[in-house]
């Protein structure tokens, strides 16, 4: 019916083409229908996966493993280093050939970049990439554009902006790839010590990406379709000094809002630190608690392309 991904590991946010885009898509918003009207679904009936944060979570973690528990397979997770055989020196390698011997797809997150693909070169199952230290978010991307999709009713041909630490925040890392690829044009706002890394923005560029740098928050919010807020990444800080210069520099208030589009959607990828003044949470753009509900089916597309069991 759709497309094939059986085995595909999902690693970043610049690996999908358009068709493998829309299937996964699709895939979401079938689960999403499927779940809500109460269905009680087996599509992994019989399956095991592993579910491995070597990082603190809670929307990435639990709606993988709400999804897992939806689709009807079984879990076995990791979710305390201090409790696995990490704290005794254990490789990563190791560990991920030892999980992979026992589960049909890992789910993980490791504070290292690049930690996801070195998992996925030991894994004989599918790896989904729950976040590799300042590196990649692909599935948090994935389901930014379902949110966008379903907030807007169409992707492609917006302006969207990034408001925040775009140095260190990876999921502006995987999105970033994403809007270029649907078309949307972006713009990056952030203190300067915060700036999207240079080798991203060359990269976007050299793919067609229209990009436009600024620190003027209002700017920046009266061109916007969409603003896409990010947290001060605190423990990507070489030290606490450094962060403290960095932290409150942008807070998105009713005040700032009088600048936007009135039609303006506001997402977050969450946790919220002070960024976005709760005083927000109530108008109708504010997407970012529907945006994180939207990961549960996104993730289940997922699991169910990679093992095979969805098509
Ligand atoms: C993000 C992350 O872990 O990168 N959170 C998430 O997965 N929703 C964003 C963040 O931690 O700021």
């Amino acid at each position: 019916m759709l497309m094939d991904f059986t085995g595909k590991d999902i690693l970043n946010g610049f690996q999908f083409s358009n068709k493998e885009l829309n299937a996964i898509m699709e895939t979401a918003s079938y689960y999403e229908m499927r779940v809500k009207r109460g269905e009680i679904i087996r599509d992994l009936e019989g399956l095991v996966v592993a579910s491995l944060f070597f990082e603190p979570s809670t929307r990435t973690r639990l709606s993988f493993e709400a999804a897992i528990n939806r689709l009807g397979a079984r879990l076995v997770s990791m979710a305390e280093v201090a409790n696995s055989s990490v704290a005794k020196g254990e490789s990563l390698e190791d560990t991920i050939r030892t999980v992979d011997g026992y589960c049909d797809c890992i789910v993980m997150r490791h504070p290292v970049s690049g930690s996801a693909i070195r998992a996925a070169e030991v894994a004989e199952h599918p790896v989904i990439n729950g976040g590799d230290g300042s590196s990649q978010h692909p599935t948090q991307a994935l389901l930014d554009v379902y949110t966008i999709r379903k907030e807007k009713g169409h992707i492609g041909g917006q302006t969207i902006t990034f408001l925040g630490d775009l140095k260190y925040g990876r999921t502006v890392h995987s999105l970033g790839y994403l809007m270029q690829q649907l078309r949307n044009k972006m713009i990056f706002a952030s203190p300067n010590s915060l700036k999207m890394p240079d080798e991203i923005t060359k990269e976007l560029k050299s793919r067609g990406a229209e990009i436009e740098e600024t620190d003027d928050i209002k700017y920046a919010l009266s061109q916007s379709d969409i603003v896409y807020v990010t947290r001060v990444q605190r423990e990507r800080f070489p030290s606490i000094e450094e962060y403290e210069k960095c932290k409150g520099s942008y807070i998105l208030n009713h005040e700032l809002l009088r600048y936007a589009k009135p039609s303006i959607t506001i997402m977050h990828p969450l946790p919220r630190v002070d960024e976005i003044a709760t005083e927000i949470d109530t108008y109708e753009g504010s997407a970012y608690f529907r945006q994180a509900s939207n990961g549960m089916y996104l993730r289940m597309a997922l699991l169910g392309l990679v093992t095979g069991r969805t098509r």
